[in-house]
């Protein structure tokens, strides 16, 4: 279905608020620094576009030195069902050979875009990578399974704090429902 086709969008429902969100950060931030020390050489990956408020938000939770970067993987054109396709547009400035990398991803669905992704980016011998996704729908265990969590969401289309639908509703500070 398109947007043309479904109409104007009101959001449904308020899913996870800005306060939910705020909170849930934070400790993400704090987990992911246990983990590492400051000599890790730690390198956050973000997957564009639907994580780039939450990795905004989390880099700024991690108390450590880090790097930032961004690689961009798309599967889903302007439906709300995944197409099963991936396309890799893969470049990131920073090298991955021998940092440890946190992978960090909007949302896991079906699980396609991770399940072609890890294995792209282990092949570029990272000393360590660990995937840290806002939401998990959990209709899946990935081979790699994420270690950190920020949610587990409703089977739901969700919309907000980078999620989108055909480019509408990225900016909401909020996740809501369509
Ligand atoms: P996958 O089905 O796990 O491969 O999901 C691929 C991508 O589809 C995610 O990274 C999101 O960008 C997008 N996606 C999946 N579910 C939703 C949703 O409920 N709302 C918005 N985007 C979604
Ligand atoms: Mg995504």
């Amino acid at each position: 279905m398109t947007t043309e086709q479904l109409g104007p969008q009101p959001l449904r429902r308020i899913v996870f608020s800005e306060e939910d969100i705020r909170g849930r950060v934070a400790e993400l931030g704090r987990e992911i620094g246990a983990c590492y020390t400051p000599k890790d050489n730690l390198l956050v990956l973000g997957l564009l576009k639907g994580s780039f408020i939450f990795v905004a938000d989390l880099v700024r939770q991690i108390p450590h030195p880090i790097h930032v970067d961004f690689i961009v993987a798309g599967s889903y054109g302007k439906g709300q069902v995944s197409s099963g396709e991936v396309q890799l547009m893969y470049n990131p400035r920073a090298s991955i050979e021998g940092r440890n990398v946190v992978l960090v991803e909007d949302i896991v669905d079906s699980g396609n875009t991770l399940k072609r992704l890890m294995p792209v980016l282990m092949e570029r011998n990272p000393a360590s990578l660990e995937l840290c996704t806002l939401l998990h729908k959990r209709l899946i265990r990935l081979p790699r399974e994420a270690k950190w969590v920020g949610f587990d969401a409703p089977l739901e289309f969700l919309v907000g704090y980078g999620l989108d639908f055909a480019e509408d509703f990225r900016h909401l500070p909020y996740i809501g429902s369509i």
